[in-house]
């Protein structure tokens, strides 16, 4: 899996070869990754080549300029994006990180203070140690193996080994050097509440930079893309993704430099970001995922869902099928009381859900609006006089199990904790404060901070015996000072102490759901996926768009993690019921129908489908989930069970249109021998996946044809 030969790393997977090499100069080169080459050893015979190009170069001879570099550095006449930049002891801005050692291991090494998936006895990493040629600082690279997953998994680590203090202005994850160029780009954007677009796009020689600077992982662009060849689609096609295990601001830059190289990075965003470390102090960056499929973008996603339902999601729920939520937030808003919640309860109970959630509202002085509340997390006696034990132990005697909304890193100004602590605030000495719903961010920067609403929702969860809560961040970052930190490192800092919190309950609390959640799809990434196995991952829930939503998400993180619920009509007045339960009941389901004025009908409706979600759909999360189509009109998605055997198609029409052209639906995924049996015959696999079934009758925006497969034995 690793080698070091010849002045040249070997990291492979099953499929995949990554090759770097030491040059004579001491830099890292960056030789392939992509598709394994057996005689790999022919790629070292490159190392110490060099371009005949004007060049800046300390020997005249290799320069960094335009080469293929492992680590880009900084002040060394490459003057493409670097992964890194310091200021030195010398207050000299330039790094230039030499070869100096490497270790192999067996295992993963952890980050001290970020996520980190699991390990297996098949994982192993390779730690390659650099000096800075200018300073005492160091540098160490990590390379995890997945072997069997085709991926891996890099991070970086800055040092300061001088008595005087440095400045680490900038510091990526994971930078790979093609020395080809004609990719094309691929990445999600989109809006609260209008997630996940699909954007398609040449690479060329402007800098192309996704990136997020409000704290949060974000809803406009998120830390993930995919690098691939013209001709690749979702099926075939050589496919690069990537994406950073972070859920604060991040950057990834790609570049067509001119002279034949792609250069394509991602790390830690260096916006307001000036991170002091005294001597032998360290900055560490957050773990990168990087992957290679020949078989298209689904391919791509196949390698990053497969990794991380079995190394990232929460152990306890990886395989566990999720409860069917209950939630009052679409029928109450703020408006929760216990009266209102016993008889949403006895709804759900009679409706057949496993799992009720009081959402905002339920705390503090919070009334009809959002301006108190926040920071003060005891429930609001006048809304619930007898406590919220006393629901808490209704839910859970009527057989539900019961969750709440917090929101651990928001404070209301109006509230007790800004009032007692206007300190643990971020904000510019002395000024007034940025106002977005009503509320400050709370500086998570400042451990006393973290210890504090630990404390408070440890015993909120055990007082109240919570199995489940939604997790929210509801205001973006802009307020970069704290009165505990020192500038610069607020934006990182604020991210650990949110990590260090979910990783004290998730440990405490091995068995409570937590669900993510940031105004809907804020901080959908792999970073909160470490704690939370599921997100709400938009607060759009009219199901045409949700359906898109949920759809591109699964580029890069599996099904299992995007909650979907079925609404009330008034969400989506021209679908009925079956659609909007078709387009959320391959997903973790839950009901935001307003169950207090639901007629006799809807509920009866609602009984039957939670029914066949159980029976039919509970486990599909786990399936492997393929993206067959999607145009405004139309949408088309397979999801086919690990062992294959069982595979279920769903087309939906998302935009009316007669007389509809004639159209056959071609699977993918499925085992070519395996008969299938459907509604329309038995079929061969290899019939499914290459002449498809034909899909007729499906005019009318909001109806779905849905078939499934079985196979025979
Ligand atoms: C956010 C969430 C919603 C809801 C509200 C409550 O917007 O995305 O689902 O929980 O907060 O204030």
């Amino acid at each position: 899996m690793i080698k070091f030969d010849n002045d040249v790393f070997y990291v492979n997977t099953k499929n995949l070869s990554y090759v770097f090499s030491v040059k004579e100069n001491g830099f890292l080169k960056h030789l392939y990754f992509g598709k394994s080459i057996p005689y790999e050893n022919d790629v070292a015979k490159l190392s110490n080549t060099y371009l005949r190009i004007w060049a800046v170069s300390y020997d005249d001879k290799l320069s960094e300029t335009f080469d293929t570099c492992e680590f880009p550095c900084d002040g060394v006449g490459d003057f493409r994006p670097s992964s890194a930049q310091l200021i030195n002891d010398k207050n000299e801005e330039a790094c230039a990180f030499l070869f100096d050692g490497y270790e192999i291991k067996k295992g993963i090494v952890k980050p001290d203070a970020l996520p980190s998936p699991r390990d297996d006895e098949n994982t192993q990493t390779l730690i390659v140690k650099l000096k800075d040629y200018y300073s005492n600082a160091t540098l160490n690279l990590y390379y995890a193996v997945y072997y069997e997953n085709d991926v891996i998994l890099r991070r970086s680590e800055i040092i300061n080994g001088g008595e005087n203090a440095i400045f680490v202005k900038k510091l990526l994850s994971a930078n790979i050097d093609f020395r080809e160029t004609d990719f094309e780009l691929l990445y999600l954007h989109g809006r609260n509440a209008n997630e996940k677009h699909l954007k398609r796009q040449e690479v060329t020689s402007s800098l192309t930079v996704l990136d997020s600077k409000n704290g949060i992982s974000s809803h406009n662009l998120s830390p993930f893309y995919i690098l691939c060849d013209k001709n690749a689609n979702e099926f075939t096609g050589r496919s690069y993704g990537m994406q950073l295990m972070y859920s604060g601001n991040f950057i990834a830059e790609i570049l067509d430099d001119g002279v034949g190289n792609t250069r394509a990075n991602i790390g830690l965003n260096d916006y307001k970001f000036n991170y002091s470390l005294k001597y032998k102090e360290k900055l560490e960056s957050p773990w990168a995922v990087i992957t290679c499929s020949l078989s298209g973008f689904n391919g791509v996603s196949k390698n990053f869902n497969d990794f991380t339902g079995k190394y990232v999601l929460p152990l306890s729920y990886s395989n566990e099928k999720r409860p069917v939520v209950v939630n009052t937030w679409d029928s109450c808003v703020f408006d929760v009381d216990e009266e209102k919640c016993i008889k949403i309860i006895d709804k759900a109970k009679e409706i057949g859900a496993d799992l009720f959630v009081i959402d905002d509202g339920w705390f503090g002085r919070r009334d009809w609006s959002e301006e108190d509340g926040l920071g003060d997390w005891v429930e609001n006696k006048e809304k619930f006089p007898n406590g919220l034990e006393y629901i808490s132990n209704y839910a859970k005697k009527s057989g539900l199990k019961f969750g709440l909304w917090v929101e651990p890193e928001m404070v209301n100004p109006k509230s007790d904790l800004f009032h007692s602590h206007p300190e643990w605030t971020l904000c510019y000495h002395k000024k007034p404060i940025f106002i977005s719903r009503h509320q400050y961010v709370l500086d998570f920067s400042n451990p006393a901070v973290v210890e504090y609403m630990t404390r408070v929702m440890c015993d909120l969860i055990e007082r109240l015996g919570l199995d489940y809560i939604k997790y929210d961040m509801n205001r973006q970052i802009c307020e970069y000072v704290s009165l505990a930190t020192e500038n610069g490192k607020i934006a990182y800092l604020h991210m650990v102490g949110v990590y260090k919190m979910l990783d004290t309950i998730t440990k405490k609390y091995p068995q409570l759901l937590i669900e993510n959640c940031s105004s809907g799809g804020g901080r959908y990434d792999l970073g909160m996926c470490a704690y939370s196995p599921q997100t709400w991952i938009s607060d759009n829930t009219n199901p045409f768009e949700r359906t898109r939503i949920a759809y591109y998400s699964s580029m890069m993180l599996p099904i299992s993690t995007a909650s979907c619920h079925t609404v009330g009509k008034e969400r989506c007045p021209n679908c009925d019921y079956e659609f909007i339960f078709d387009c959320a009941k391959t997903r973790p389901f839950g009901v935001e129908n307003d169950l207090l004025k639901a007629t006799a009908e809807e509920l009866a409706i609602l009984k039957k489908q939670i029914e066949e979600y159980k029976k039919v759909y509970a486990d599909v999360i786990f399936y492997d989930f393929y993206r067959l189509q999607f145009s405004n009109e139309e949408v088309a998605y397979n999801l086919v069970s690990k062992d294959k055997k069982k595979a279920i198609l769903m087309v939906s029409k998302l935009l009316d249109n007669s007389n509809p052209p004639y159209k056959n639906v071609k699977l993918y995924g499925l085992c070519e021998e395996y008969v299938y049996k459907c509604n329309l015959g038995d079929f061969y696999g290899s019939t499914l996946m290459n002449v498809g079934i034909p899909i007729v009758d499906l005019s009318k925006a909001g109806k779905s044809v849905e078939i499934i497969f079985t196979a025979k034995s």
